[in-house]
């Protein structure tokens, strides 16, 4: 499906978005691993997490909606059984990763298998770790999926110092530990979204340059009762709508504020825009708030390098976009990983942002441009990328003329009514 922008006169509402899709698939793994029966509220209902519950249902976990509630019949560590064909985790890098680190220490064999995108996708920063805890995994010549997991429990365990940065890798050592006989240590220089070890109440360490957080293998896991905030990255894309469009006023409402997600919010108040945080409450172990945001005038120069690209990592897309939309520079290096996301997300912003006339100069780790105002409305390649098509999608509100995004209905990934919303809040 092809999606028109019109160029908006102004923002105005009170929304809310899909639940935190980090968490989301968190809560239907870990609800899996628990003894009984816990209830979900807020989960996700995009395609990225279903992988998830679908990939779980296969393994033998119950699932039951009631009202508004997710009923999860959980198995206990030991408790889930050999799927009859190959586990399909779609779109989802966090369903592949993560559940091989649950898979690994099962006593029966399994396959993970996903899309286009995902088959080509790196899995060696998961592979490195598994196999360090005894995990025996096949994969292709090139460390992609398909995924062959042979039993292996139980599993060795380790202290691994992260040499990449990234949730997904920590989390699959972590879910493998579980499984494994005696204590796993993860150690990171960066602390990246923290949400598996809140969800299963493990303790993190914080030294001077490091994170270190430990998991006891066969540990008891309760989930019971628990709410999903909405997520932060889906948000990111209506607030920078209410910032770079004019005589806007937008609120987003019960959005998770986990320090380790809201880095964005900095940056966006750095170029000048003009945030609120209202009514800040701890909800399951996350804090939650509404965000209000006005029209901006966003300026001054951007650089994103360093710690600061792992903790803006799904949000570098709408940052560009909303950078472009302002007056100054923004440059982004040591951001090689974003080219091995659902996209080679670098190469899909530079020649949107080119097509849209913006002088765009493209390194491996990055791309810099002076800002242009107004963007020009074009075609727009999504490249079937959901925070690609969603990003160009805010531009196009900001920019002179029609936009069209190609394969718009991609935002179900993360984001199912991304497309109804921003129509709403523009109208
Ligand atoms: C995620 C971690 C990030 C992020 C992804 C979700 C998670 O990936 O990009 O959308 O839920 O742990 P990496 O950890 O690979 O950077």
């Amino acid at each position: 499906m092809e999606q028109k922008i019109q160029p908006a006169k102004r923002i105005r509402g009170t929304v809310s978005v899909p639940g935190d899709k980090s968490i989301s698939h968190r809560a239907l793994m870990i609800g899996a691993l628990a003894d009984g029966v816990s209830e979900v509220k807020g989960l996700s209902n995009a395609a990225d997490p279903n992988s998830t519950l679908t990939c779980l249902q296969a393994l033998g976990v119950e699932f039951k909606q009631d009202g508004e509630l997710l009923k999860i019949t959980g198995k206990g560590l030991r408790g889930l059984r050999q799927p009859k064909t190959a586990l399909d985790a779609g779109n989802s890098g966090t369903t592949m990763r993560l559940l091989s680190g649950i898979l690994a220490g099962q006593n029966f064999n399994s396959e993970l298998i996903g899309d286009e995108s995902l088959n080509q996708r790196p899995m060696k920063r998961i592979l490195d770790p598994l196999s360090l805890m005894g995990a025996h995994i096949e994969a292709t010549e090139k460390f992609t999926a398909p995924l062959k997991i042979r039993s292996s429990y139980p599993l060795k365990p380790i202290d691994y110092n992260m040499s990449i940065t990234s949730a997904q890798v920590k989390s699959a050592i972590l879910f493998a530990g579980l499984n494994a006989q005696g204590e796993t240590t993860v150690r990171e220089k960066v602390l990246t979204r923290d949400h598996t070890e809140r969800m299963l109440g493990l303790n993190t360490v914080r030294a001077q340059d490091s994170f270190t957080t430990t998991v006891q293998g066969g540990m008891n896991i309760a989930l019971k009762q628990f709410v999903v905030p909405g997520d932060i990255s889906s948000a990111a894309f209506l607030i920078a709508a209410g910032l770079i469009v004019q005589d806007s006023d937008l609120v987003v409402q019960k959005i998770g504020l986990n320090p380790t997600r809201t880095r964005v919010l900095d940056i966006f108040r750095s170029m000048g825009g003009i945030i609120e945080i209202l009514d800040v409450r701890l909800i399951s172990g996350e804090p939650i708030g509404d965000i209000r945001v006005r029209s901006s005038h966003l300026s001054g120069s951007l650089t994103l390098s360093g710690a600061l690209v792992a903790e803006l990592i799904d949000e570098i897309p709408i940052l560009a976009i909303t950078a472009a939309c302002g007056k100054g520079t923004f440059t982004l290096r040591d951001a090689t990983d974003l080219r091995h996301k659902e996209s080679d997300r670098i190469h899909a912003l530079v020649n949107n942002l080119r097509a849209m006339e913006v002088d765009v100069e493209e390194y491996l780790d990055g791309f810099a441009f002076e800002s242009k105002n107004p963007l020009i409305g074009t075609k727009i390649d999504s490249v079937k990328d959901h925070r690609i098509a969603m990003a160009f999608g805010v531009a196009g509100l900001a920019a002179k003329g029609e936009t069209a995004i190609a394969d718009a209905d991609c935002v179900d990934i993360s984001f199912p009514g991304f497309w109804q919303i921003l129509h709403t809040i523009c109208n």
